[in-house]
């Protein structure tokens, strides 16, 4: 293990695999399954797992089953399980399961609020303040997205301000915590944190990269250096945009680990357990992992077993 300076004592991991991770899922998933998922997650160390959303059905057939998911889920006492909500109606629906987190999830883009949301960079604004606004009012607590914060397939490259006059636009509007959403993974690490600079503060921040083009734990390495601490990843790397058809998977969480366990970087996550979870899941999901960690690790045990 070696320290590095200029880098936080611990990091939150926001692990994300449930729900960004199995919503571009084609084959449907049980629902015993995605339970069991979430349960062996928190097993392993988490304290914030995103469980699923609470969107259109038909929009995210993958997770339709949310309201079924939640009953079912054993809530550990002390873990965070945060679900994302567009609307009323959504906010509405994850009141019933008795969630006490949300996340809305704006977009820094005109073309990419049009296809995830079915309105424009203004009006999503109409749509998200009163979901802010009541959940507040219910005691909730309200993390916010901004998606395509480095370039958008239909745009190109965002400008940062754009970036930075939606963000904190969700923050006045109560959020507690932001995250900078890089859903096509083309940002690089001068331009992570040419972003976090911007915002004049890390402290309400956090970091959301897809690992598109290979550049999301640089991208990682630059946004801890510029004081965030939250950092999104998803169990194996698995995930995508079903509405940025060249999205793929997030951030992996086992990746993410390997390296801040290298720094003597505390998340309080077990490696051993994330990777098992990884395997597990990928045996399910009939394809394997795309994280480089657990393809190191899980080779490594199959040859220590021989
Ligand atoms: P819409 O069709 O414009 O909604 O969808 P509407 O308000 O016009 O309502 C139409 C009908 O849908 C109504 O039914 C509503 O009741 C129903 P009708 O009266 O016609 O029978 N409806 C709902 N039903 C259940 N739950 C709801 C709901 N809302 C409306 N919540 C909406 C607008 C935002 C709902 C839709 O566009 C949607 O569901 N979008 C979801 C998109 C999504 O989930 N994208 C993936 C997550 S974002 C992401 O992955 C990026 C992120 O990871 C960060 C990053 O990587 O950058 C977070
Ligand atoms: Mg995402």
């Amino acid at each position: 293990m070696h320290k590095l300076d200029g880098l936080p004592e611990r990091v939150t991991v926001y692990e994300v695999g449930p729900r960004d991770g199995l919503q571009n899922e084609k084959a449907v998933i049980p629902v015993e399954v995605k339970a069991e998922f979430i349960d062996r997650l928190a097993a392993a160390g988490h304290t914030v797992i995103e469980t699923t959303s609470f969107v259109h059905p038909k929009w995210v057939p993958q997770l339709a089953d949310s309201g079924e998911l939640l009953a079912m889920l054993q809530r550990r006492p002390g873990i965070r399980y945060p679900v994302l909500v567009p609307n009323l109606k959504g906010l509405d629906r994850a009141l019933e399961s008795g969630v006490e987190e949300i996340a809305v999830f704006a977009s820094a883009t005109e073309t990419f609020a049009n296809r995830n949301l079915n309105r424009g960079l203004e009006s999503q604004f109409e749509m998200f303040e009163p979901v802010i606004a009541g959940a507040l009012e219910h005691g909730l607590k309200v993390r916010a997205y901004v998606s395509m914060v480095f370039g958008d397939p239909w745009e190109g490259p965002t400008p940062i301000e754009q970036v930075v006059g939606v963000g904190a636009r969700l923050l006045d509007l109560g959020c507690f915590e932001l995250s900078l959403g890089d859903t096509i993974g083309v940002g690089t690490p001068g331009h992570a944190t040419a972003l976090v600079e911007a915002f004049g503060s890390p402290e309400r921040l956090a970091v959301h990269f897809h690992d598109t083009y290979g550049q999301a734990l640089a991208n990682t390495m630059a946004a801890l250096k510029a004081g965030v601490t939250v950092v999104d990843a998803s169990t194996g790397g698995i995930g995508g945009c079903p509405f940025a058809g060249s999205a793929t998977g997030n951030l992996a969480t086992e990746d993410l680990v390997w390296m801040l366990n290298g720094l003597g970087i505390e998340t309080g996550l077990n490696l051993d357990e994330l990777v098992a979870t990884s395997v597990w899941l990928a045996e399910r999901l009939g394809r394997p992992s795309p994280s480089r960690v657990v393809q190191a690790l899980s080779q490594k045990a199959l040859s220590q077993k021989d």
